[in-house]
């Protein structure tokens, strides 16, 4: 047995990417102590690229709570974005539609602000651990890890948080009988580019065209994120940079548009799925963040819904502590999978609206181009897409 030094806490956390961060944070403005443990670096997940656009209500959580003044002063407030399709393009003006806007920050930055609130804090965040693993969360969760310098260490907590991504071992603890996957499959993927070139547009632009999906986004006024879709099984590292350029040039193309082009620094296969555990708690067990589900990037959601279930998840916590209550405890689950369910059939609904399915038939092509088209060309329909875009009213 090894001699394991103690380490008492209220809320134990597991991952400290954007969700995890966001929860001790939170909890730490509350009165309540946690400690976060992570198996990667700090640097590793700096130099993770993910998306890049918040919510308004993202937004108003970070400032409100003092993580971020940063995302008001270096992020960049999009008032709309471009559908394109049969050559032209189609603006959805969210600010006239619902009054609010999108901020284009990418998650890297989120994290980044995150992880200097907990120091400034004086938060405990562990990078770099090995050999976690979670106990009697049924009972008095125990989290057990080994240190940077080999130590052995248990913490004894309340609750355990399991933030530990897409892959997390957390989930694993909720027994095959008592959860639900929910999985579903794409057949493509998203293939990714990080370029040195002046952005193409003022706004993001998704694209729809017989070749297949493509979103031009953006991260600063000299480096730029495309996307197209393409097979799941491609090798990113056999397209060499003018047909990249090429395909991303055609899927844009029509009434004199093209993209500026400069050399790329970065291109990958990003996969594609849908997935939802349910239900989010096993006991003192709450997952959260991907480790609880995963979105399609098409309607940027993944970091915006782990954000939210922080948010409810940290409001239960609070009443616990302030009046033994269980109540929000006990309805924590139903309540994120509601948003998370939207925001599910958005991504989905997004996905399907513009990608090409790849046996698709005629029948298929010309009612998706109609499906576009009385979205652009009707209140309603371009409401509904810049409701869910810049996120629902928080309940
Ligand atoms: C990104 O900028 O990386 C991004 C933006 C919007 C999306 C997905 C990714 O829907």
């Amino acid at each position: 047995m090894v001699e394991r030094q103690k380490i008492r806490t209220q809320v134990g956390i597991v991952g400290a990417g954007p969700a995890g961060l966001m929860l001790s944070h939170l909890l730490a403005r509350s009165g309540i102590d946690s400690v976060v443990i992570e198996k990667r670096t700090r640097t590793q997940i700096e130099e993770t690229i993910r998306a890049g656009i918040l919510e308004a209500g993202s937004v108003r959580l970070l400032v409100d709570s003092g993580v971020s003044r940063r995302v008001l002063d270096e992020g960049d407030e999009h008032e709309g974005v471009e559908l394109r399709f049969s050559g032209e393009g189609h603006r959805i003006d969210f600010q006239d539609l619902v009054g609010e806007s999108v901020w284009l920050y990418p998650q890297t930055e989120v994290f980044i602000d995150l992880a200097d609130a907990r120091e400034r804090d004086d938060g405990d965040v562990r990078f770099s651990v090995t050999d976690t693993s979670v106990t009697d969360v049924l009972g008095s969760p125990r989290i057990q890890f080994t240190d940077t310098e080999g130590m052995a260490h248990e913490i004894e907590c309340d609750f355990v948080v399991g933030a530990d991504g897409s892959r997390s071992i957390c989930r694993q603890l909720i027994p095959a009988g008592e959860r639900t996957d929910n999985f579903r499959e794409y057949p493509f993927a998203w293939f990714g580019i990080l370029t040195e070139a002046p952005p193409s547009a003022p706004e993001l632009i998704y694209a729809h065209s017989d070749r297949g999906f493509a979103l031009i986004s953006q991260r600063t006024e000299t480096v730029q994120r495309m996307y197209f879709q393409c097979d799941p099984t491609e090798d990113a590292s056999a397209w060499s940079e003018a047909r990249i350029w090429e395909e991303l040039q055609a899927r844009v193309a029509g009434n004199g548009f093209s993209l500026k082009e400069g050399p790329i620094f970065d291109q990958m296969v990003l996969p594609f799925r849908s997935y939802v555990c349910e239900p989010m708690r096993y006991g003192n067990l709450f997952l959260a963040g991907d480790a609880a589900h995963t979105v399609p990037p098409t309607g940027a959601k993944g970091l915006n819904l782990a954000l939210n279930d922080m948010r409810v998840l940290h409001l239960a916590l609070a009443e616990f502590y302030a009046t033994g209550s269980q109540r929000e405890l006990d309805a924590y689950s139903e309540r994120a999978l509601n948003r998370v369910w939207k925001s599910q059939n958005f991504s989905y609904w997004m996905t399907t609206l513009l990608h090409t399915m790849p046996a698709a038939s005629d029948f298929d092509n010309r009612r998706q181009l109609a499906e576009l088209n009385s979205i652009v060309t009707s209140r309603a329909g371009s409401t509904y897409l810049a409701e869910a875009y810049t996120g629902w009213p928080q309940n």
